[in-house]
């Protein structure tokens, strides 16, 4: 050959990307034949990145795109056809369609027909494209040409052509179409690594999404049924139940969907010899793709109707529960399978977490309350004529704060502010506190400095901080003749007006030694007399109330 025409040659295979016939004498000089060859695949691969316009580092990747400009590529070497891609189950062995360039159901039948029939897999099981074959298969003379895609001496799926004309491909090119093959396999293995990072992506911050509002305000129950509803958010499944036991064996919390119970029949939650009881005692999980074929059916059967076909129990266990998560899939559902796994082993595990935070800190909320009964006990140590007060104002304010309508966490404030609401009286000379008579207008000043006191004790105790208006306002007044501050009616923040109605009220029904104690009826005549003066009228009126009842 000239070196003219090596020229033209060369030229014409850049042209045409690669894909032309390279003259059969060529073959006899093996070292040009080779250049050649090589040449010819460089073309080709420019060609294809161009077309593929893949970027494998980008975070997002086009799918729709690269998948259509594949079947473009294909169609190079079989024109006329149309393209469907199946990726491979690792987990079933099976195919499943991944994308189609026509949505046409009935081709899509007869591909799936020809898929379970084993007749595709027949014919691509070698990894010699050499091996293909054109099927005629599909009515109206359509013709149906495998490509199984390679990667890692794994088949991880199969493109599929459907044409009217029967295909070939032109043995001359046939390493071209394997480097073909062997790039569209990397690619869709990208694809499918980033899709599953992009899920475990959003699955992380589902996990974030759920410790971030995990809240010590909330009860214990909406705290797990938060994580319940994310987890099945993030499984994807609806057909979830957990059941949760305390130390003692009893069932303290049970959820189960809706759409779950509707599949269960008649199940009492007693813990006889079913999977749950197993998976709790045992402590092991359950990963049943197919429960008609397990050896659990009997058991679980007894509960579950036949519509169930994939069931997941995982167990949990903390410090005070142990328990167990549910999910279950239908028969015309994908089965339950290791992904989901590991998400629920996950999530349990933070809930496991949880419910151990919970016993800490109700173990320190116990600490801290026994801290304020012993400082209490303090004031009482110093006073004996105010022993019992404490206790009463709490009982009293307590009373004030359910019937306003206050949450919990307002009334753990209470509890531990009105325990130490005269704790300034330790600062008190004890020739004041303990005087048997009237105090005259020195002893009622220094006395008057109590809530100050009070507060400057506690005013680095961080648990109480929401108290401190409690202790240090407990005898201000609405019309502002209270001390220490004089602050007047909206001024008094609304734990301190609780604390005086409730304050006062006991100071009037207590015996002194100089004088004894009011009957309840005269001394809700008196709170009436200074209610709206002093006192709150909302408060007292629901002191009175409450009393009365
Ligand atoms: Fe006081």
């Amino acid at each position: 050959m000239e070196n003219r025409d090596l020229i033209k040659l060369f030229d014409s295979i850049r042209k045409n990307k690669g894909l032309i016939k390279v003259p059969q004498s060529l073959q006899k000089n093996k070292i040009l034949y080779d250049v050649i060859r090589s040449y010819q695949l460089d073309c080709f691969e420019r060609a294809s990145n161009e077309f593929l316009n893949f970027e494998s580092n980008s975070d997002k990747i086009e799918k729709d795109i690269f998948f259509k400009n594949s079947c473009k590529l294909l169609r190079i070497f079989f024109p006329d056809s149309i393209f469907y891609y199946y990726k491979r189950n690792e987990e079933t062995g099976g195919y499943e369609l991944f994308f189609s360039e026509v949505q046409n159901n009935e081709i899509i039948t007869s591909i799936e027909e020809a898929l379970v029939e084993g007749i595709l897999e027949l014919v691509s099981s070698s990894q010699e494209i050499r091996s293909f074959e054109n099927i005629y298969y599909l009515e109206k003379k359509t013709y149906l040409t495998p490509f199984p895609l390679i990667l890692n001496n794994e088949k991880i799926g199969i493109f599929i052509a459907i044409c009217e004309k029967k295909a070939s491909i032109n043995i001359d090119i046939l390493f071209i179409f394997e480097r073909l093959m062997q790039i569209l396999a990397t690619n869709i293995n990208a694809i499918q690594l980033n899709d599953q990072l992009t899920k475990k992506k959003n699955t992380l911050s589902l996990f974030i999404d759920v410790t971030e509002n995990i809240s010590y305000i909330k009860t214990i129950d909406e705290n797990i049924k938060g994580i319940i509803l994310a987890l099945q958010k993030a499984i994807n499944c609806n057909l979830t139940g957990i059941i949760l036991v305390d130390k003692n064996g009893q069932l303290f919390f049970k959820y189960v969907s809706k759409d779950l119970y509707n599949y269960i029949i008649k199940h009492k939650w007693s813990f006889g010899k079913d999977i749950f009881s197993e998976c709790i005692e045992k402590n092991i999980s359950f990963n049943i793709t197919d429960m008609h074929k397990s050896r659990l059916y009997s058991k679980t059967f007894t509960i579950v109707s036949d519509q169930l076909k994939s069931f997941l129990v995982y167990p949990l266990k903390a410090v005070n529960f142990v328990g167990c998560f549910f999910a279950g899939r239908l028969i015309n559902e994908p089965s339950l399978g290791h992904e989901e796994y590991d998400i629920v082993m996950t999530m349990i595990k933070n809930l496991s977490i949880f419910l151990n935070n919970i016993a800490l800190y109700d173990e320190i909320k116990i600490n801290y309350e026994l801290t304020t009964a012993a400082l209490a006990s303090a004031i009482e140590a110093k006073d004996p004529y105010t022993k019992g007060h404490s206790q009463r104002v709490m009982r009293y304010s307590l009373l004030i704060g359910k019937n306003f309508g206050l949450n919990e966490s307002a009334l753990r404030t209470i509890r531990l502010a009105a325990m130490l609401h005269d704790i300034g009286k330790i600062g008190i000379p004890e020739a004041i506190i303990l005087k048997r008579g009237p105090l005259n207008e020195y002893e009622y000043k220094i006395m008057k400095k109590h809530p100050y006191i009070g507060y400057t004790i506690i005013k680095n105790i961080k648990y109480l901080s929401a108290g401190f208006p409690f202790v240090l306002y407990h005898h201000e007044k609405l019309n502002g003749s209270g001390y220490p501050f004089g602050l007047k009616s909206e001024k008094i923040p609304l734990f301190a007006r609780i604390a005086a109605v409730a304050d006062s009220f006991d100071a009037l029904t207590s015996d002194r030694p100089y004088r004894k104690g009011l009957s309840f009826a005269d001394a809700i005549l008196e709170m009436q007399k200074y209610s709206g003066i002093y006192f709150d009228k909302q408060l007292v009126d629901i002191l009175i109330k409450t009393l009365k009842s």
